[in-house]
């Protein structure tokens, strides 16, 4: 086994949430792209892609990934939607892609009770017709870069990670 997982796919698929629970499964650690991206500039997402712009923020992503490769093993690391397009990725961990169809994502945000703080937080959410078009257009790309796939829609969180861990054969502790 290669020595992490990192989780791909559209915003708000549930890629964090997947990544801490595989972690509290599997025990290895779970981190977050935009988490680290924060902590190291001490600015929010949103407040990166305001002031100096979306290529700046993918610059971070792949100073992010460079990072991942050279000093992070064992470890479930859930990223942004647009980080499968980091150059290393493959190099980092086995990728994993969790895929919903762009309405059942959406679905799920609205329904959620924080609706107003997940959509605020993702500037490329602002627009629903934009969004549509951004996730059309990664579509291809995430299931190209997978090394896996997981359908994510109607299933529980635990069945999720039970299909991970079982198609990547992971030690459950
Ligand atoms: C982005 C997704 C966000 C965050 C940034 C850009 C994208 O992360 O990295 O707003 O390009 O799809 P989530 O996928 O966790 O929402």
């Amino acid at each position: 086994m290669k020595k992490n997982i990192v989780l791909i796919g559209y915003m708000g698929v549930g890629k964090g949430r997947t990544a801490r629970m595989l972690s509290e499964k599997t025990g290895m650690y779970a981190v977050d792209c935009d988490d680290l991206i924060e902590s190291l500039t001490n600015l929010k997402v949103k407040k990166i892609f305001a002031e100096f712009g979306e290529a700046r923020f993918r610059e971070l992503e792949r100073f992010t990934a460079e990072w991942l490769e050279k000093s992070v093993t064992r470890t479930v690391i859930s990223s942004g939607g647009g980080f499968l397009k980091v150059p290393n990725l493959k190099n980092i961990g086995h990728i994993v892609y969790l895929h919903g169809e762009f309405d059942n994502i959406i679905e799920t945000i609205f329904n959620h009770p924080n609706v107003k703080k997940k959509i605020k937080k993702r500037p490329l959410l602002q627009n629903l017709d934009q969004a549509r078009e951004l996730y059309y257009e990664r579509l291809p790309m995430y299931k190209t870069a997978a090394d896996l796939i997981v359908n994510v829609d109607d299933r529980e969180p635990k069945a999720i990670c039970e299909e991970i861990i079982e198609k990547l054969d992971i030690t459950e502790m």
